[in-house]
């Protein structure tokens, strides 16, 4: 049987979240089925910059190493959140923060630029609530209204041009915040094009959304000129709000699961010409941040290999075109 990347090499590339842990103990599935890696957290600015201004490259350079030896391509993520971000430095003036964004951004693309293709620059800075445009965060207290285009600015000059610089975000489907982050991306490329594509995180479950909200937002996204990655997807077995725990999802549950999983990816392939890549958030049920997030420490089964790293019923779902 042909592995997952094979499978999908005329669709686009499929990706994994990883961390220094899943490299090691999933190695064997990464390396089989995907074409990219994420790091899970251990790349994002507030995880490896210290309070002295001195960075611990132990976990990244794990994942990337990894990476490398495999021939494995990685998605950056990210410079700017308003979470996991090195809170010390908004001590500091505008200037000398945007200083400190700029050399992160080169110390980073200088150690991990050969493996990095793209970075999600700028993730989760739209607000939830329908009432209000930008979320409340210390880059906008810093930075003003405009730090979206300011430091899509900074990655920008900052980078090769072939690196492609990406907005990232969830809810991505939801028709009002989906309206606000195009209104986003629109007014950061009003004069030259600072982003290159949009980032759905796509943490989806059963019941929500319906493919048709995400059909919808991908086509807004591409009518754009923008290039699309699927970027943390998992497939929740609850409800956002649900705090049900389940010992195991039964067999009408398992085959929910496996035939939404297809027919994602079904939508997924008829979008090809605008998708590059398509990213699951995790490896294998063995280890989710859906165990815990929003419930603490209930078992979800969101990915398409088990808890033994075996196919699921949803993985050959996705494999049957
Ligand atoms: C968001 C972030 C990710 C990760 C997930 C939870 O989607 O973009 O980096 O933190 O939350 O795992």
């Amino acid at each position: 049987m042909l592995s997952l990347k094979e499978k999908y090499k005329d669709y686009f590339q499929v990706g994994a979240a990883v961390n220094s842990d899943t490299v090691v103990k999933e190695g064997h599935i990464i390396k089989e089925h995907f074409d990219t890696i994420t790091c899970e957290n251990t790349m994002k600015f507030g995880e490896i910059y210290k309070e002295n201004g001195a960075y611990d490259f132990a976990d990244p350079d794990i994942v990337y190493n990894f990476a490398k030896d495999n021939n494995l391509k990685m998605r950056g993520h990210n410079f700017v959140w308003h979470n996991q971000t090195p809170r010390h430095i908004f001590d500091k003036s505008a200037d000398e923060v945007r200083d400190i964004l700029k050399n992160h951004i080169l110390t980073m693309h200088d150690r991990y630029g050969e493996c990095i293709t793209c970075w999600d620059v700028l993730n989760e800075c739209i607000e939830d609530k329908t009432d209000g445009y930008l979320r409340k965060s210390i880059w906008l207290d810093k930075f003003g209204e405009d730090y979206p285009k300011q430091v899509f600015a900074i990655a920008r000059e900052n980078l090769p041009k072939d690196v492609q610089l990406f907005y990232n975000d969830y809810n991505e489907y939801v028709p009002e915040k989906r309206d606000k982050i195009v209104r986003l991306i629109k007014s950061i490329n009003d004069e030259d094009k600072l982003v290159d594509g949009v980032g759905l995180q796509c943490h989806v479950n059963l019941y929500y959304p319906t493919l048709d909200l995400v059909k919808e937002a991908i086509e807004l996204y591409a009518s754009l000129g923008l290039r699309i990655h699927v970027t943390e997807m998992d497939l929740s077995h609850f409800r956002f709000e649900d705090q049900t725990v389940l010992e195991k999802p039964d067999e009408k549950l398992v085959e929910k699961h496996a035939k939404l999983y297809g027919e994602y990816f079904a939508l997924f392939r008829e979008y090809k010409d605008y998708i590059d890549n398509v990213t699951l958030w995790g490896v294998s049920d063995r280890y989710t941040w859906l165990d815990y997030f929003p419930v603490r420490n209930r078992k979800n089964w969101p990915l398409l290999f088990d808890e033994e790293g075996n196919k699921k019923q949803a993985f050959y779902e996705v494999m049957d075109f």
